[in-house]
């Protein structure tokens, strides 16, 4: 559920017309709800019930600071890839030991900022890294501690770009070689073991494929611990599916999701971690946009809107679908009528939608894609050269821009002359 609900004929965001945002802030602009967000952290959350827990936001869906800091006040951690996001989220006021670090390509400068500005752990993802993170934390005189994210060789079932768990992607260590990877591991003075990590992918609507890698994992765990090895935490990962559409089956809720996690570890008595991004932040966030021309092409209608491909590139990436309403409601009972939705931009990538059947919009008018504030703003780009794109929190019945459109200025200075030009 979310807070994105019409109120008098109009699309609200909480208790904020749309409409006013578009005219203060202008568009295209990513508007996203602070009580969606909250609610998602706080039902996962929940889900995990009474196993020692951290639910770690894979802030890579999205990472403005001020949603980083609702979510980390309500006591989420954080999932970081890269140094950026770990700096982000230490600006937002998370502290370092709920920042767990994943990520195939660390480099030795990530791992030494990490270390040195606190970490809960590395989730190490191959034996060149494990070598590097023991080299570079003994020379801070630190022990680093780590899980290995293991390939537990699952078929997620998802689009093939965002499928992470099977043997062929470039992901962890694959799980038959576990015990071999731990045994390096604990040899190594600059490491302490403390956990294993899996991630199979992302937008799953099925939980068979997470109960396959977390039946894995529960096994792996006990042998490991046969070994020696004191395993006492569980990455779970992220990869929960979101509806993208109205009409389509729902995929399982956080709290069957909790279950299951429940179900297939639960007896280990391990601190779970999980790191959820899209069912957090995805169906909280939508672009509003304008239309600026309506066109009638041969035997079909465009609409050409002032968002492009490099707003929400997920369309042209992954043939994904985002639901797309007015931001004034339709007359009941209005004939919805088929437009190809499409930006700006030269080439025919950038296009939104197909035959999209909906109400008549006219230019001028506002619309808005739903379930845009996961890996949204984030994937934005200046493609065009065209600004990127704002973003605004609601919150109740406030609303403050927490990413401002850059001015043509600013975005064209970054770029130096050299002086031999
Ligand atoms: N943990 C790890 C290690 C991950 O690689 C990811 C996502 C997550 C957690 C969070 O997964 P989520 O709960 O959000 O599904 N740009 C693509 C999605 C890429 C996902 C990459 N990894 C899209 O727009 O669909």
């Amino acid at each position: 559920m979310d807070h994105f609900l019409y109120r008098d004929g109009q699309l609200m965001a909480e208790d904020v017309p749309l409409a006013r945002i578009a005219d203060e802030v202008g568009t295209p602009v990513y508007v996203y709800s602070a009580a969606t967000l909250l609610r998602h952290f706080q039902l996962f959350d929940e889900a995990l019930g009474d196993m020692p827990h951290l639910v770690c936001f894979a802030m890579k869906s999205l990472s403005n600071i001020a949603v980083l800091k609702l979510l980390g006040d309500a006591g989420a951690g954080m999932d970081v890839v890269s140094e950026g996001e770990y700096r982000r989220a230490r600006a937002a006021g998370v502290p370092g030991d709920r920042i767990v670090f994943s990520g195939v390509g660390k480099t030795r400068a990530e791992m030494r900022t990490a270390l040195e500005g606190g970490i809960r752990q590395f989730n190490v993802e191959s034996e060149p890294e494990m070598f590097a993170l023991d080299e570079v934390a003994r020379s801070l005189g630190m022990v680093a501690p780590i899980t290995v994210r293991v390939n537990p060789d699952v078929d997620a079932k998802t689009h093939a770009k965002i499928s992470t768990g099977k043997k062929e992607d470039k992901f962890g260590i694959p799980i038959s070689r576990a015990r071999e990877v731990y045994k390096t591991a604990a040899g190594l003075k600059g490491l302490k073991v403390v956990g294993i990590d899996v991630h199979i992918g992302s937008q799953l609507t099925e939980l068979a494929p997470f109960e396959a890698a977390y039946l894995k994992v529960a096994e792996l765990t006990e042998t490991l611990r046969a070994d020696g090895h004191d395993i006492t935490r569980l990455d779970l990962g992220g990869g929960l599916g979101i509806p993208y559409t109205r009409s389509n089956e729902a995929p399982p809720l956080p709290v069957e999701y909790g279950a299951l996690i429940q179900k297939c570890v639960g007896h280990l008595g391990c601190e779970v971690e999980i790191e959820p991004g899209r069912l957090i932040s995805g169906n909280a966030g939508v672009l509003l946009s304008r239309v600026i021309y309506n066109k009638s092409g041969e035997g079909r209608d465009f609409l050409i809107i002032d968002g492009a491909m490099n707003d929400l590139i997920r369309p042209a990436m992954y043939e994904a679908h985002h639901d797309i309403i007015p931001v004034m409601e339709a007359e009941p009972g209005v004939e919805p009528t088929p437009y190809d939705i499409v930006g700006p931009i030269c080439e025919s990538g950038d296009t939104f939608a197909k035959q999209r059947l909906m109400p008549p919009v006219k230019e001028g008018e506002l619309i808005a894609f739903r379930s845009a504030g996961a890996y949204g703003a984030v994937m934005s780009s200046e493609y065009n050269s065209r600004l990127m794109v704002p973003e605004v929190l609601v919150q109740g019945d406030q609303f403050a821009v927490i990413r401002p459109r850059p001015t043509y200025e600013e975005m064209i200075s970054r770029d130096k002359v050299p002086s031999w030009l």
